[in-house]
């Protein structure tokens, strides 16, 4: 992909997204961030696009598409970054309402934008798209919505991947582990979660950055991942490595030097 074009990055106002938008336009990328609830970010040359814009709302999705277009050029980029959390409950507690709000936005709010954008790329036979999916979709955990949208994500991704591959448009996902994002630090100052439990299981014994995300995020948007496509690349700081040796009596500490 050349450096023509802009990168429109979802969920760009805040977290993952947010992070993602302020490398790209570090790297010299033409970015526009779209959010539901807009906010510019500070100290880079990103281009908010003003109006909501909610993955889920199919016309929304493709009038918002067809006017960042119209305003700033063809999308050669996408990341698909907007997102909610999965709420935690029992099963028999689950609600669906919140099940049809997860699976809302991060699935079906995925879909539509990876497809508004990916059929324009087709056309052009040119782009690249990454989806941020979840270390929660490919296994466990009391989130029954969020752990299946997200392997849909997954899953829509190969799929998209397979469809635009002949195009020479580009599909792939990442999925983070627990990242440190305001949004998972107000969690923790709450006491809803315990930032110990969260690193312990992880290889490197601590959670992930946002520009650590943006980074591998911004390698599957180049031409240095030319030859990558329908992936998923987990960014979890060894949390699917490291979370099975529970079993054994836990991971080794580190030693010598
Ligand atoms: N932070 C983590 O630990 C973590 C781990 C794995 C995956 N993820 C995924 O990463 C993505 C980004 O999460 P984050 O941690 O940066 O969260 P965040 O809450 O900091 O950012 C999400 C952004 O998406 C926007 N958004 C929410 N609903 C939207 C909608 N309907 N339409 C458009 N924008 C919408 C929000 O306004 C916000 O700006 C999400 O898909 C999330 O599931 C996060």
């Amino acid at each position: 992909m050349g450096a023509d074009g802009i990168v429109l990055v979802t969920g760009g106002s805040r977290g993952i997204g947010a992070a993602t938008a302020t490398l790209l336009a570090e790297q010299g990328r033409r970015v526009v961030i779209a959010d539901i609830a807009p906010e510019p970010l500070a100290g880079t040359p990103a281009i908010l696009w003003p109006a909501p814009f909610d993955v889920a709302d199919e016309t929304a999705v493709a009038s918002g598409i067809a006017g960042i277009e119209a305003a700033h050029g063809p999308i050669t980029g996408l990341v698909n970054s907007a997102g909610v959390f999965g709420k935690m409950h029992p099963v028999e507690r689950v609600r669906m309402d919140q099940w049809d709000r997860e699976v809302n936005i991060d699935l079906r709010g995925t879909f539509l934008v990876a497809r508004g954008v990916g059929v324009r790329m087709a056309a052009r036979r040119h782009g690249a798209i990454v989806n941020v999916a979840s270390v929660a979709g490919m296994t466990s955990g009391p989130i029954h919505a969020y752990t299946a949208a997200k392997a849909g994500v997954i899953q829509i991704t190969q799929t998209l991947a397979a469809e635009w591959g002949r195009t020479g448009v580009r599909v792939n996902a990442v999925s983070p582990g627990f990242t440190r994002t305001a949004a998972l630090e107000a969690g923790i100052a709450s006491g809803a979660l315990n930032k110990r439990l969260l690193e312990s299981p992880t290889a490197l014994n601590r959670m992930v950055e946002p520009i650590e995300v943006a980074q591998a995020i911004a390698w599957l948007l180049s031409p240095m991942s030319s030859g990558v496509t329908g992936i998923n690349l987990p960014v979890d700081a060894g949390f699917i490595a490291g979370s099975t040796w529970a079993a054994y009596g836990g991971l080794p500490e580190a030693s010598g030097a």
